[in-house]
């Protein structure tokens, strides 16, 4: 039992407690003392006398109340809120756009503030493996262990797709590209906000354009979604082909199953594996555009 904490509360149970907190997505601390923002929030009640509290129930439906709406947020004291998300996607737009190469994408990405989740990450995860490789895959967005490292797919999921795509014959550093919709983690790995995603979009797309891949593979429903415009269930659209515009000329795109899906369903392994052996198929009867012969 710890002397520092009074009522019983060992060390332990801290320790837990913090523990619960990272993988939580809560790895900062901001203030010394604990805030309770709905407290402050609420407003006073007209016929309480002074000093009564409001019933927390109370208290926590008036700052729900008061608190602005996501799509609010984004213009707390500016223009209203279609007009910064519009300001936002111009400037993701345009900074973007502005990058010659994959360097100064990545320089443009460091420096842009119109995605909440920056705040949040440790690091930029930018990409990994070959940028001249035949094939780029996309995720959703990067999880604790990539977040860690600024490297996408290093964590548990990216250990499986490792292994198959050597199953394939591809190795990770020389035979592939790979990168995320979102390149910053969203605290405790929460699907990231359509206004996160939107922000970003401009940066995946620009990314695709620049490596120009042979063939694009997008790695689950979300990725799927942003990039390819389904609509459906990535169950309904995986081992299908979409064309793909990277702005430079016409590809084909692959939805399949995304490896963290594969770890926690592993018997639907084997239509992710009848996917990547389409994929196999469609780089051997393919030849290499001239950019990616080298
Ligand atoms: N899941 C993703 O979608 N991307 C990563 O980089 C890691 C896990």
């Amino acid at each position: 039992m710890s002397d520092s904490f009074p009522h019983g509360v060992t060390d332990a149970a801290i320790e837990a407690l913090l523990d619960f907190y990272v993988e939580a997505g809560v790895d900062c601390t901001i203030a010394d003392t604990p805030q309770d923002r709905f407290m402050q929030s609420a407003p006073p009640r007209r016929d309480a006398p002074a000093g009564e509290r409001a019933p927390a129930t109370q208290v926590a439906a008036a700052a729900r109340e008061a608190a602005p709406r996501p799509s609010q947020r984004l213009s707390a004291g500016g223009p209203p809120a279609h007009e910064a998300a519009g300001d936002v996607a111009r400037a993701a737009r345009d900074r973007a756009q502005a990058a010659a190469t994959l360097d100064e994408l990545r320089a443009a990405l460091a420096s842009f503030d119109g995605c909440g989740l920056k705040a949040t990450a440790r690091n930029l995860v930018f990409a990994d493996g070959n940028p001249q490789a035949r094939v780029m895959f996309v995720g959703e967005a990067p999880g604790r262990d990539e977040d860690i490292q600024g490297l996408p797919f290093v964590g548990r999921s990216g250990q499986l797709l490792d292994r198959m795509l050597k199953a394939i014959g591809i190795e990770r550093a020389t035979g592939a590209y790979i990168a995320n919709v979102v390149p910053w983690r969203p605290p405790g790995n929460r699907t990231p906000t359509p206004q996160e995603a939107a922000a970003c979009h401009p940066f995946i797309e620009r990314q695709i354009e620049l490596c120009d891949p042979d063939i694009l593979v997008c790695l689950g429903g979300p990725s799927a979604q942003a990039l390819l415009g389904v609509r459906e269930g990535i169950l309904r659209t995986r081992g299908r082909w979409f064309p793909y515009h990277t702005g430079r000329r016409e590809i084909r795109a692959l939805a399949t199953l995304h490896p963290a899906y594969l770890l926690r369903q592993p018997l639907q392994k084997r239509l992710a594996w009848q996917d990547f052996r389409a994929l196999q198929k469609a780089l051997a009867e393919t030849a290499p555009t001239e950019a990616h012969s080298g």
